[in-house]
């Protein structure tokens, strides 16, 4: 099956509903040093790594920049002025060396895998981080209580926008599934940053829709109807505001700083 990030080409930010504070509560958290090695896992269209370049104040940091899909690498390099190191493809087939990256920072990537996948990449980023290295997973934040609410929002939208290989790829896991994961891998581990995203099906429809109406309409009363059938605890959680042409809800992101520790 042919990857649809292929042609995927949105603004996370904007389809997130990512807004400058909550940008900076996220980006205030993660530390550079002077000539550290810098790994953005799922690059995309390098935000983090702009971001991060924007913000530091050390002449030599070595920044990598990897995703499994080439139309993502070059996006990213069109936006990116400097000098960066590209690797195209899974993090098993590149094989980094043993403790290579002092920092490593994967933001919403976790979810693109199977389940039983994430783990692997978790372990396969501490292999290759440092032995006082830090791991900086950003990913989604969401409560048990909705998390079927969200997977079925989501596979909603991807078969409608034809994003096919997401349908059989993807597995977004709940907050309970992460911390489970975490604790199975038995790593150090602290929670930095919770925030509350604004996701709004309008800036969807700009998004993975490219303003096709009739498709984003179909979408539209599809999520009317499910939310119709949600209890007002889901409501509640979800923080959903139903207005004419739009349908706006909370969506959790979090910051998680893992440490190797390596002896
Ligand atoms: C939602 S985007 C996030 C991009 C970027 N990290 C950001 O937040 O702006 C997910 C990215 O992960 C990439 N991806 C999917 N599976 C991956 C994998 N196994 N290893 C590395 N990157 C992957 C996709 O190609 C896509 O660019």
């Amino acid at each position: 099956m042919n990857n649809s990030y292929e042609y995927r080409c949105v603004n996370y930010e904007e389809i997130h509903g990512l807004d400058e504070v909550v940008i900076e509560d996220f980006f205030s958290k993660i530390e550079l040093f002077e000539g550290c090695k810098v790994l953005d896992h799922g690059c995309g269209y390098g935000f983090v790594t702009k971001q991060l370049l924007s913000r530091n104040k050390f002449e030599y940091c070595e920044f990598y920049l990897q995703d499994t899909s080439w139309f993502q690498i070059q996006r990213a390099q069109k936006d990116i002025n400097f000098e960066m190191k590209y690797f195209l493809g899974n993090l098993k087939d590149i094989d980094f060396k043993d403790n290579f990256f002092d920092i490593i920072i994967s933001k919403i990537v976790l979810q693109e895998m199977p389940f039983h996948r994430q783990k692997e990449e978790i372990e396969e980023l501490i292999r290759i981080l440092t032995a006082r290295g830090q791991l900086y997973l950003w990913i989604w934040w969401i409560d048990d209580e909705v998390i079927s609410f969200i997977r079925d929002f989501v596979k909603q939208k991807d078969l409608l926008t034809n994003l096919n290989s997401f349908l059989e790829n993807r597995y977004l896991p709940s907050k309970r599934e992460c911390l489970k994961l975490l604790k199975e891998i038995s790593v150090d581990f602290e929670i930095l940053v919770e925030r509350n995203t604004n996701y709004s099906l309008l800036k969807q429809k700009k998004g993975d829709f490219k303003n096709d109406t009739s498709n984003f309409d179909k979408f539209f009363q599809w999520t009317n109807s499910k939310i119709e059938k949600l209890s007002n605890n889901q409501i509640q959680i979800l923080d959903i505001s139903r207005e004419k042409k739009d349908i706006k809800f909370k969506m959790p992101q979090c910051l998680i700083k893992i440490l190797k520790n390596e002896k």
